[in-house]
């Protein structure tokens, strides 16, 4: 069985969603809590994973500091999910790379933020994938990934189904 692929209750294979971490986010919790809040990375896959099971998609997570990785896991999903959420965190303002490999797999791609980058200092305004996403979401928190994720799985489950 693929790695983004479970089972539902009628045996049929649910849509997959792949939710992507960039750095520096393996230390949610500790770092600055008064920008990012105390909600650690283990707790909002557990979210991510629970809201899945709710609204039947599979969601599969990944974290890594690495560009070069992140490129990686993504290529790996070409053609596996039917929707990608990407927090890219500081490769947001920087990568091409990133860029380039959401195009590559056309998968429909949902931009997370935590925090409001709109309120904070002028280098976090730009993003390299904002006009190739879908949507963003930002500044609510660990909730941005929740609503996310509810919005990928009525793409994922409408992608499902045609
Ligand atoms: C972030 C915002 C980025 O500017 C920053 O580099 C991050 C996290 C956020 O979720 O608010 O690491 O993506």
């Amino acid at each position: 069985m693929a790695r983004e692929a479970r089972l539902g209750e009628a045996g049929a294979t649910l849509p997959s969603v792949l939710v992507v971490h960039g750095p520096n986010l393996n230390l949610l919790g500790e770092r600055e809590p008064e920008v990012y809040g105390r909600t650690t990375l283990k707790d909002i896959d557990a979210a991510l994973r629970g809201l899945g099971h709710e609204l039947g998609v599979a969601v599969e997570t990944f974290q890594s500091n690495s560009e070069g990785a992140i490129v990686d896991r993504i290529q790996a999903a070409r053609g596996k999910i039917q929707a990608l959420i990407i927090n890219p965190a500081a490769y947001t303002h920087t990568s091409v790379a990133i860029r380039d490999v959401i195009l590559a797999i056309g998968a429909p791609c949902i931009e997370v933020h935590l925090s409001n980058v709109y309120k904070r200092e002028p280098m976090r305004h730009h993003s390299t994938i904002a006009d190739i996403v879908v949507g963003r979401i930002l500044g609510f928190g660990a909730e941005s990934y929740l609503l996310a994720l509810r919005a990928a799985a009525q793409i994922a489950n409408g992608a499902s189904r045609s």
